[in-house]
């Protein structure tokens, strides 16, 4: 980490010629369980990870923003007025962020910036909400404005909504805010209330392997789903006479008992959806009381939900997830973020992370036309400054 925090400085000397006034650092996220939940008013339950986004700046006499992307060797600038428009560049996101914090009717001086990161892009590591989260925090301590973690999380995702186009849940946001070393967050998407749960220890390794696949065309499928569990939702109300307001409100019961109203495909979507709240919850349960078998089982078992009902997941990651199930020890494996390639997480015992990372060699990177990267990572603190 001090690596990236070292380049994003000297690349803010290098570009602006002088030391940046302040520097803030915003962690990735890896989901344990709960996925494709958030925006249907479901739990979820992330950890932010040890790979972070780094963004340094200065503030500016003027109104412009001026921006370096250290790590694509890019800069980007625009004028800080209301109405800015997205163009579908990198620096969408922090002219977003800048065009939300403008709409809560915040005032935002110009600034110079640099930004770089280690969290892998279109991994399904959430690099797009760290990068948020930096820029963000960053600009909000600029500006002398507090927020608490949960408010930015909420100014993130809107920034996501409206200016990248991809209707996110909160989940990103929200961890990469308020996380907590060594533990996971249970979030509940629906009240924003949460409960910090220990995880991940000497003994107990998150274990995350990146199938090398990169996401495409994600942003369109992945509003595709939001709309089939919107579109279930309406269809369930109008069969049962209930105001559903969201599945979180409907049961197993009433989905079976009304199955008759919806296309084989949707009711696919809505299963995924409602069984994942209950493997979420009762994951949780377990963990809190140390049964990491059954937390193991319900990720194994949230994978196949998400590959054969809700259909985002890949044949990468599938046998990534057979793989590692497989290696003693390991204690459970599932996909993980939106899913279309991306990584798998695991849970495994300490003693088997070295014969998990050669099973993904000999069984993946050697028949494979992608190299899966293996790396044990450690829940960390949400957003920060760095003194
Ligand atoms: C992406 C979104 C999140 C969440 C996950 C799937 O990471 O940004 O809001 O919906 O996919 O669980």
């Amino acid at each position: 980490m001090a690596d990236i925090v070292q380049r994003c400085v000297v690349g803010f000397r290098e570009r602006f010629g002088a030391d940046p006034k302040l520097v803030v650092r915003a962690p990735g996220r890896v989901n344990l369980i709960g996925e494709h939940t958030d925006y249907n008013e479901g739990y979820v339950f992330p950890a932010a990870i040890d790979r972070y986004v780094v963004f340094a700046a200065s503030p500016r006499s003027d109104n412009q923003a001026v921006i370096r992307a250290v790590s694509f060797d890019q800069d980007a600038e625009f004028t800080i007025n209301r109405g800015l428009s997205s163009e579908g560049h990198w620096s969408d996101y922090v002219k977003g962020m800048v065009n939300e914090f403008q709409e809560m009717n915040l005032r935002m001086a110009g600034f110079d910036a640099t930004i770089a990161g280690d969290v892998p892009v279109g991994a399904g590591l959430s690099s797009s909400a760290a990068v948020e989260m930096a820029v963000g925090r960053g600009l909000l301590e600029l500006n002398d404005i507090s927020m608490p973690g949960p408010k930015l999380a909420l100014a993130g995702q809107a920034a996501e909504n409206s200016f990248v186009g991809v209707n996110c849940g909160i989940m990103d946001q929200f961890v990469s805010a308020n996380g907590r070393e060594g533990h996971a967050l249970f979030l509940d998407c629906r009240d924003l209330s949460f409960d910090l749960v220990p995880v991940g220890d000497e003994d107990l390794r998150i274990v995350i392997c990146n199938s090398g696949v990169k996401r495409g065309l994600t942003d369109s499928v992945y509003n595709e789903r939001r709309s089939a569990c919107e579109h279930g939702v309406r269809q369930l109300s109008l069969a049962t006479g209930e105001s559903f307001r969201s599945l979180r409100d409907v049961t197993i019961e009433h989905l079976q008992d009304y199955s008759g109203a919806l296309t084989e495909e949707i009711y696919g979507r809505c299963r995924h959806v409602i069984t994942e709240i209950g493997r979420t919850e009762q994951a949780v349960d377990a963990l809190k009381e140390g049964d990491v078998e059954t937390f193991g089982g319900l990720m194994g078992e949230s994978h196949v939900s998400l590959r054969d009902d809700y259909e985002v997941s890949g044949p990468e990651l599938d046998r990534l997830v057979e793989i590692v199930q497989r290696v003693d020890g390991v204690v459970g494996a599932r996909m993980t973020g939106a899913g279309f390639g991306g990584c798998i997480v695991c849970l495994a015992h300490d003693a088997a992370v070295s014969a998990l990372s050669s099973a993904v060699e000999s069984g993946y990177n050697a028949n494979s036309e992608y190299t899966a990267e293996v790396y044990a990572c450690r829940p960390v603190n949400g957003v920060g400054r760095i003194e």
